[in-house]
């Protein structure tokens, strides 16, 4: 499959409507995604990054139907990572001697993951690829979201060729933003930038700035995963400049685990509190053993506070508990208030481990856990209410 971008751009990617893992289980996938390459024929020929490697025969092959391979003069590989330099052995089997353009960073991680030294040319923000009529130029976007990150414009025709940078992992034949179903975009959009540009927030807001800077036109932005922007582009430029910003709505995310329900019964019940205390805030329960890990912290990016459970289990706390606290730790989230809870029978380790955790987190703890000896009683379910009304207050 290939599709005309407009009269010099071709789309030679795969749409992968299968995947529902990447970055090995990190990423849920629920709608697939799609790895975007794009030729671009001007007096020269250029590739704009590839596929990853699964696809890689049945990318060069579409590509050979495409065009005859020996008349691309240039690849640029905008980021080293796998998904979009997968295909690269089997291309360079092909066409071994035409360089490569990518940055100082990229060649490192391109020739430490394929161990082949193939003709790169380092490129530095400025530096401008001549095609003939138009001009590509390179804009590095260090740690968007990796350090070899950049991104490549071509002027006249006014694109913006973003690699990770304002992607979705959304597999759809439209392949462009205005012919897809906006909820499932914006649930796309926003779940990517808060599962893997969280951490590098400063970044895209210090990127964003010095594009926005430059005034150069912008009629399409392509990214390398999902649909093609060209219905308001800088729509997805807003939004990201929005979600730089330590983002957070008016809800409250509570996450936990239950061996037996106390702690579930808890969850429930402190909810209870802190409607009472502000019933317009947005209040959301996970169990975190059987919810979507990739789902939660996009909820959690989401809020302005969270609250975390677990029972006391061999003097710590329930895998889930620890597996999606490490994944909010890694995404260093900033300016959000957090309270935590537990059941437990003899020990009672849990709310002092789930309390350090959040603190290495980041996370500012509101108030003092809730430790509640086996299943609440009405005294106990009294005490969660109540501790959800003090946290309603505190993060109102
Ligand atoms: Fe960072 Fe889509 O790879």
């Amino acid at each position: 499959m290939s599709f005309k971008v407009n009269d010099k751009i071709t789309w030679v990617g795969k749409i992968d409507w299968e995947l529902r893992k990447f970055h090995g289980d990190e990423y849920s996938t629920h709608r697939g995604s799609a790895y975007n390459s794009f030729l671009v024929r001007d007096e020269k020929v250029v590739l704009i990054d590839t596929v990853w490697q699964p696809f890689a025969k049945e990318f060069v092959a579409n590509l050979k139907k495409e065009i005859d391979l020996s008349k691309i003069d240039y690849i640029i590989a905008n980021h080293g990572e796998v998904d979009h330099t997968g295909a690269l052995p089997e291309l360079m089997k092909e066409i071994p001697n035409t360089p490569i353009y990518c940055t100082k960073n990229a060649i490192k991680s391109i020739k430490g993951q394929y161990h082949e030294d193939w003709n790169f040319v380092e490129v530095k923000t400025g530096d401008i690829l001549d095609l003939g009529k138009n001009k590509i130029t390179f804009i590095e976007a260090r740690m968007l979201h990796w350090p070899d990150t950049m991104f490549s414009y071509l002027d006249g025709d006014n694109i913006l060729f973003s690699n990770d940078a304002f992607g979705q992992h959304y597999a759809s034949e439209f392949m462009f933003n205005d012919l897809v179903d906006q909820s499932e975009l914006y649930q796309e959009a926003i779940k990517y930038y808060a599962n893997i540009l969280t951490p590098f927030s400063k970044f895209v807001e210090r990127k964003i700035e010095e594009i926005l800077k430059l005034n150069i036109p912008v009629d399409l932005i392509c990214p390398s995963h999902g649909v093609i922007w060209r219905d308001k582009p800088l729509q997805i430029v807003t939004k990201y400049m929005e979600w730089a910003k330590n983002y957070k709505e008016n809800q409250i995310t509570i996450i936990y685990d239950s061996m037996w329900n106390a702690t579930r019964i808890m969850a429930e019940n402190i909810a209870q509190g802190i409607r009472e205390t502000d019933p317009l805030a947005n209040i959301k329960l996970f169990n975190s053993a059987n919810s979507d890990k990739n789902d939660i912290l996009t909820e959690v990016f989401k809020s302005k506070a969270i609250v975390v459970g677990s029972p006391t289990i061999n003097k710590g706390i329930l895998s889930s508990s620890a597996s999606i606290l490490e994944m909010i730790r890694g995404l260093e989230f900033k300016e959000k208030k957090a309270a935590v809870f537990g059941s437990y029978g003899w020990s009672g380790e849990a709310v002092k481990m789930l309390t350090e955790l959040l603190k290495e987190a980041k996370f500012e703890i509101a108030q003092e856990g809730l430790n509640i000896l086996w299943k609440p009683d009405e005294e106990g379910l009294i005490k969660c209410v109540e501790f959800g009304k003090s946290f309603g207050e505190k993060v109102k």
